[in-house]
């Protein structure tokens, strides 16, 4: 029996496509893992059944537990279910490719060999048999095998055909590069780049969903070098495409903007593997091309590429078709700040200051000194040790402040209800005006951050502003 079945739902499987008589494999992904020693938190399980797939997927879960709901996609000619962790899928082999994104009927039925060769690439149509007779037994008829030890992504096809019929296979390629560490081979990467316009037909949804794989892997910057280097970033992503090359003037050069994100993407990816920090040091200066400047004196500038940078996202999100929601402003927001503490490390480190960045980072703090480290990407030694010395400096002074001021999460000491008891005014513009007397004067440390010397303030504003508070409440 062969390692990749050891598990008792392949034992299951075999005995209902054995009485059934249909042929019956397990292809693509799980075995592909299997070979690798990849462990999966999903487990994903694609059947290969030489007839009815639809069928044998219902009499196999007939058979698990007759309550067992199975989802049945006509359109695709699949059908799955779950059971315990699995997730077990199975299609009927076909002649015709997988067009997922097509809402054309799948109807030509094929042979195993038919099927694996409209496959997407050689490391995933790899196919184990599940019969009895011949459990076990490995149908590889374009050597992926061979391609898993060489760790090379090749087409089973001419790259061409297998690129037009599903383009986004071509970024596919590149995520399976980046995930498992392997090299695209030169004939199946020649497509690629030949034949890049192709992915404007691919929704945008699927294109996001290979994107964001992307981003989640070890090394993310592979994937988007290679993306660049094909021409599909400049397609799929025209912002970041944008920011490569180096920008030289009169001998003063600065550095390529796009390979500096891409290494501050993967320096931030040994420290989380939060989707939405990566994306902000993806993207933390996008608005670099938009804002650029060079004057004799001071060189190249970028004045204001943080908040341009920020003002920016929304759009890009909306383009790109990721979420619209709380992500969205925390990438804003870190995006908006990741300058913040290094001009606090290069200046004097004032009390206020450090106090102000809390307010503004509030629990995002920990993320934004995480992007300002990753973001130290100079090959200089003493210059990054001399950064990472200021940045630890910056985190003792924020932890210094925090424990005193407790500003993180801050709760203004007097809320309006107060002030509005207390002077007998309604809710309105002079509410405000004494809400952000009091906070500014924490902030500032002209008050501590606490309820007495708050109410005192919000006395004193009060009648500044020509308020008169009730007898009771002086
Ligand atoms: N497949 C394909 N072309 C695609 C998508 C999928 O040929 N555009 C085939 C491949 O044989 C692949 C199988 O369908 O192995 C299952 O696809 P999917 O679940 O997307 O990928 P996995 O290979 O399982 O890998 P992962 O779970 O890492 O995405």
């Amino acid at each position: 029996m062969h390692i990749c079945l050891n598990d008792k739902v392949f034992k299951t499987l075999s005995e209902v496509v054995t009485a059934e008589e249909v042929k019956a494999f397990v292809i693509g992904g799980w075995v592909r893992d299997c070979l690798l020693k990849r462990d999966h938190p999903e487990k994903d399980i694609d059947i290969v059944v030489i007839g009815n797939g639809i069928e044998i997927a219902k009499k196999s879960a007939r058979r698990i537990d007759p309550d067992i709901k199975v989802s049945v996609f006509k359109n695709f000619g699949t059908a799955m279910f779950k059971w315990g962790n699995f997730n077990i899928e199975f299609v009927g082999a076909r002649k015709e490719s997988y067009k997922r994104g097509s809402r054309k009927p799948v109807v030509e039925n094929g042979t195993l060999e038919d099927d694996q060769k409209r496959r997407d690439f050689t490391i995933n149509a790899l196919a184990i048999s599940i019969n009895k007779d011949t459990f076990g037994e490995f149908l590889d008829p374009f050597d992926g095998i061979n391609d898993l030890k060489k760790k090379i992504i090749r087409t089973p096809l001419n790259p061409d055909r297998t690129f037009s019929d599903d383009p986004l296979r071509m970024i596919r390629a590149i995520r399976f590069a980046t995930q498992l560490n392997f090299s695209i081979e030169a004939g199946t990467f020649g497509s690629i780049t030949k034949n890049a316009e192709r992915i404007r037909i691919v929704s945008q949804e699927r294109i996001i969903t290979e994107l964001n794989k992307i981003i989640v892997c070890d090394h993310p910057s592979t994937g988007f070098i290679l993306l660049e280097k094909s021409g599909l970033l400049r397609i799929i992503f025209p912002e970041l495409d944008n920011m490569k090359g180096v920008y030289k003037k009169e001998g003063k050069a600065h550095k390529d903007n796009f390979l500096h994100s891409v290494k501050v993407l993967d320096n931030i990816s040994k420290h989380t593997d939060n989707l939405w920090l990566r994306w902000a040091a993806l993207l933390h200066d996008i608005a670099k091309p938009v804002t650029k400047k060079y004057t004799q004196e001071t060189g190249w500038s970028f004045h204001g590429h943080e908040y341009i940078g920020s003002k920016m996202i929304p759009d890009i999100f909306r383009k790109l078709k990721l979420p619209l929601n709380e992500n969205m402003k925390y990438v804003q927001k870190l995006v908006d700040l990741h300058l913040r503490p290094i001009v606090l490390s290069q200046e004097e480190v004032t009390d206020s200051a450090v106090r102000r960045l809390l307010f503004e980072a509030g629990d995002d703090i920990d993320d934004l000194m995480a992007l300002c480290e990753a973001d130290i990407t100079s090959k200089n030694e003493t210059k990054k040790t001399q950064h990472l010395e200021n940045f630890r400096y910056v985190r003792r002074k924020l932890k210094e402040i925090e424990e005193k001021d407790a500003i993180r999460n801050f709760q203004p000491p007097v809320d309006g209800d107060e002030i509005i008891k207390t002077f007998g005014i309604k809710p309105g513009k002079e509410v405000g005006l004494i809400k952000s007397a009091i906070r500014e004067a924490i902030l500032d440390g002209i008050i501590p951050n606490e309820h007495d010397a708050a109410r005192k303030l919000m006395i004193r504003k009060g009648k500044e502003i020509g308020l008169t508070p009730s007898d009771d409440s002086t």
